[in-house]
């Protein structure tokens, strides 16, 4: 395994994980990389690591460029494990190495892997000198942990920017003009909705950094380097921060006998005919994380669900347990479903929805008749 140069002297050495396809509950269908890069210069520096299990894909490639116990400085811009995990394992390598981290970072990592290391903390707008290079640091508090945050070398114009601007794409293409945009953006979006989303207020700070900034290249710590498009995923990323939504509702449902299922067709209809787009989920054949990829531009959250024992489907639980934490902002409401004789499935479900306006609600007893579906529908119409 080969280190891939991406700038003079600056490598790409991370780890490709292919069969992932479970990242803490996100359903990473393409797999996902752990970015990490060596920098030579007059204090060889490592940005990141990688998780774990694949420390022996990183060392190869590093030791494709040097041999690892000459790394000076090993910068860890976030601690969660995707990229600390082989930090251990590079400082044994080379133990009188320096851990650069923000000041939680260090705390984090303390914690994490009970090492006394020599650490280096940095605050906001520090400049770490590797020698012909600078690194400048920016804290980026939430942007994913308490201790992110992101390294900018001038010299170079580029941003290592860790979580931020990542996506969950296992590829051999290292670079954004080697491989589909769609797909690329498509992932971009898939990982801002399902783990950026809930800092969407730190990221429009950040965002006003970005501005500040001269960068040719973002490489982020999952998946491609932004090279040729960065103008894009930085104008993307503004978008999705600031929770501009389209015309669109999104429908999700799960149906024991098929009422509630009649009911999200109805809600379509009312929908599609006041120039809504109105994408469908079936929550016993859609996996959650696909479905906030369509909701981070959605003005309406449809949810529908029978009631069952009392209480909601359980898939309907999990979907709005997993919406509650990613927290959308600013979107809109319907609540649905058939009951027989309880009624509790409305209330569970506007219990999850407090941050969330409410449009309309609608309950009906076993099985809809033609007639009730239009009503919904037109009574729905006359609310959107
Ligand atoms: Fe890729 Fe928050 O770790």
């Amino acid at each position: 395994m080969k280190a891939l140069e991406i700038k003079k002297g600056i490598y790409w050495v991370g780890a490709i994980d292919w069969n992932v396809r479970n990242f803490h509950g996100y359903l990473t269908q393409r797999g996902t990389t752990y970015n990490a890069y060596l920098i030579i210069d007059e204090k060889i520096t490592l940005i990141d690591t990688v998780k774990a299990p694949l420390v022996g894909e990183m060392m190869q490639r590093i030791e494709s460029v040097i041999d690892p116990s000459k790394i000076d400085y090993v910068v860890s811009n976030h601690v969660e494990m995707d990229h600390s995990g082989a930090i251990p394992m590079i400082m044994e390598k080379t133990p009188n190495a320096t851990v650069v981290c923000s000041p939680k970072g260090e705390k984090g990592l303390r914690a994490h892997f009970k090492k006394e290391w020599n650490f280096k903390t940095v605050g906001n707008g520090e400049l770490l000198d590797i020698g012909e290079r600078k690194l400048n640091f920016v804290l980026t508090p939430m942007v994913h942990w308490p201790d992110n945050m992101v390294a900018y070398m001038p010299d170079e114009k580029i941003l290592f920017s860790n979580d931020a601007f990542g996506q969950h794409l296992a590829s051999s293409a290292r670079l954004d003009d080697n491989y589909s945009l769609g797909i690329i953006m498509e992932e971009a979006r898939k990982y801002y909705a399902n783990i950026v989303l809930p800092y969407s207020s730190q990221v429009r700070k950040v965002m006003e950094i970005v501005d500040t900034l001269d960068i040719d290249i973002i490489a982020s710590s999952h998946g491609i380097v932004w090279k040729k498009h960065v103008k894009d995923i930085i104008a993307e990323y503004k978008k999705w921060a600031s929770n501009q939504t389209e015309k669109k509702a999104v429908i999700v449902f799960d149906s024991m006998w098929k009422s509630t299922e009649s009911m999200a067709f109805s809600l379509y209809e009312a929908f599609e005919e006041k120039g809504y787009k109105a994408p469908i989920f079936n929550l016993q054949h859609n996996h959650i994380s696909d479905i906030m990829t369509e909701m981070i531009t959605a003005e309406y959250l449809c949810i529908g669900s029978p009631t069952l024992n009392k209480d909601v489907m359980p898939s309907v639980a999990a979907f709005l347990t997993y919406l509650r934490g990613l927290a959308p902002e600013g979107r809109k409401a319907v609540v649905f479903g058939s009951y027989g004789w309880a009624k509790q499935n409305i209330k569970v479900m506007k219990d999850f929805l407090t941050s969330f306006d409410l449009t309309a609600e609608y309950n009906i007893n076993y099985i809809p008749s033609d007639d009730q579906l239009k009503e919904m529908k037109e009574d729905l119409k006359s609310k959107i």
